[in-house]
């Protein structure tokens, strides 16, 4: 097959230039050739092919360590983002290598229709002790969107099997991501109607707790009990006969990083109970110590009815995920004794899998990780202050190691970046320049490891500080100091 770096390297330009500043066209260099057959065969989701083929934005990591990868050309990055906040404890994790080979020579694969596995079993029994309250029984999956679609086909079905057929919908919040499956994008906000509509009929989005820039032009605590108040007016609206479940991530990420205060959670539940609908909580990116606590609802003091998990559950090291349930919906399973949940997925609990997450609980357990995200995150909030003098640093938030910065063109009206404007593709880039992998959008994502060291947590919000100021040189014209 003639590849495109192939077809663009007879007219001089294009992909040439990709991976080129690496090597000429002609370069037959190992490191080159793979990144050709990157630029050729792989489809790279988020960054357009030119920006890979033209802006020499390619890069095709080979190795890692701690919070550090390598690329082919043996350049050197900070993961200031825990790949997608997955990494939690950290790469190179040589334990879960080799727990993963042990299993997959003793037992690689056994069907999830009928049977479980011995790591399965275990990672479940351990799961158990970590969930809040009675969150005791698991449906493992392969990742986040399986979570949560099978999370929202509990609710649905269980909600039927009680007795309420017609409690169909789902209110999800504005700013939300839930993943790209349909269903669960048809929960996710951002979802691009032109292309994929019509979604999951019966979805709402209602307003996400936000005291940056509240939509209900209230601060603080009240911005909080506005939107849960929001919650509240949605199900009536629908109709409380017709709602199913209310999904929502404890801490945003996708929104932008807004901290609820205690209340805003506290009313959901009690919303929630007095309507009987179910609460979901996403703890995709939140779960696994991100936050400072295993999750993050803990620190609400309530218990959703389901909750979802991946990413951090095996540090990525394998593809898992779980929708978790509380006793009272799977003993409605049990009472109707046959009736079998409307789902099943291939690799639902994957003995290769659950033996990388039952190792990756172990290392949480002996390196007490949480506690060091607790504390790290502490160091990363006092120094992302600093940022504050920036002009365009509109706002500095988060908790444990899941912070973010919102940039603003003036801090007097907020008036936002959009995520692709030219500024925040130039500080996107001035960042990647120094090495450091992270998220600009209208927000800047601070997730690294929860291995990253203080130091390197120093040097990353340096080079973010390094780059803003060099772009707001740049773009001074646009900003309002
Ligand atoms: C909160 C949340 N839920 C679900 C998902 C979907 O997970 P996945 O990409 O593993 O399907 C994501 C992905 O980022 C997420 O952030």
């Amino acid at each position: 097959m003639v590849g495109v770096s192939e077809r663009v390297g007879t007219n001089g330009h294009g992909a040439g230039a990709a991976v080129a500043d690496a090597a000429a066209i002609d370069d037959v260099s190992p490191a080159s050739q793979i990144e050709r057959d990157a630029l050729d065969h792989v489809w790279i989701h988020s960054s357009g092919w030119s920006d890979l083929a033209d802006k020499g934005n390619l890069r095709v990591f080979e190795r890692a360590e701690g919070s550090t990868l390598w690329d082919v050309q043996g350049r050197e990055y900070f993961d200031g983002i825990s790949g997608l906040w997955v990494v939690n404890a950290g790469h190179g994790r040589a334990e879960i290598a080799e727990a993963m080979a042990t299993q997959a020579r003793k037992l690689a694969y056994v069907s999830s229709a009928s049977f479980t596995s011995a790591p399965a079993a275990r990672l479940a029994d351990m799961l158990a002790e970590l969930t809040p309250g009675d969150l005791n029984r698991f449906y493992f999956c392969a990742g986040g969107s399986e979570a949560v679609e099978t999370a929202m086909k509990i609710a649905k079905q269980v909600q039927a099997m009680r007795g309420f057929p017609r409690r169909y919908k789902v209110i999800a919040r504005r700013g939300s991501y839930h993943g790209m499956t349909m269903g669960a994008m048809s929960l996710t906000a951002i979802r691009n109607e032109a292309y994929f509509g019509p979604f999951m009929y019966g979805v709402s989005h209602v307003p996400h707790p936000n005291r940056y820039r509240s939509d209900f032009g209230v601060e603080g605590e009240q911005a909080d009990i506005m939107a849960a108040r929001y919650v509240e007016q949605e199900i009536e609206n629908q109709g409380p006969e017709t709602v199913a479940c209310v999904i929502g991530e404890p801490i945003s990420s996708a929104a932008g990083v807004h901290v609820p205060g205690k209340v805003y959670w506290q009313m959901l539940r009690d919303i929630c109970d007095r309507h009987g609908v179910l609460l979901i909580c996403d703890e995709v990116i939140n779960g696994f110590g991100r936050t400072g606590t295993m999750f993050a609802i803990e620190k609400y003091g309530i218990v959703p009815d389901i909750m979802t998990v991946a990413k951090g559950l095996s540090s990525g090291y394998a593809p898992i995920g779980a929708a978790i349930v509380r006793d009272a919906i799977y003993e409605t399973f049990q009472e109707k004794g046959e009736v079998a949940l409307g789902h099943l997925l291939t690799f639902g609990g994957h003995p290769v899998c659950a033996a990388a997450a039952v190792k990756n609980l172990e290392i949480f357990a002996d390196e007490g990780l949480v506690a060091q995200a607790a504390e790290k995150g502490e160091y990363l909030a006092a120094r992302l202050e600093d940022l504050r003098a920036h002009p365009t640093v509109g706002d500095v938030r988060g908790v444990g190691l899941l912070h973010a910065t919102e940039l603003v063109r003036d801090k007097a009206t907020k008036a936002s970046f959009h995520k692709d404007s030219p500024f925040t593709k130039r500080v996107a880039q001035l960042v990647m320049d120094r090495g450091l992998i992270t998220r600009v959008w209208n927000v800047i994502h601070f997730a690294p490891p929860l291995v990253a060291t203080h130091a390197e947590i120093d040097r990353m919000v340096e080079i973010v500080d390094e780059s803003l100021t060099i772009a707001e040189g740049e773009f001074a014209a646009e900003i309002s100091a």
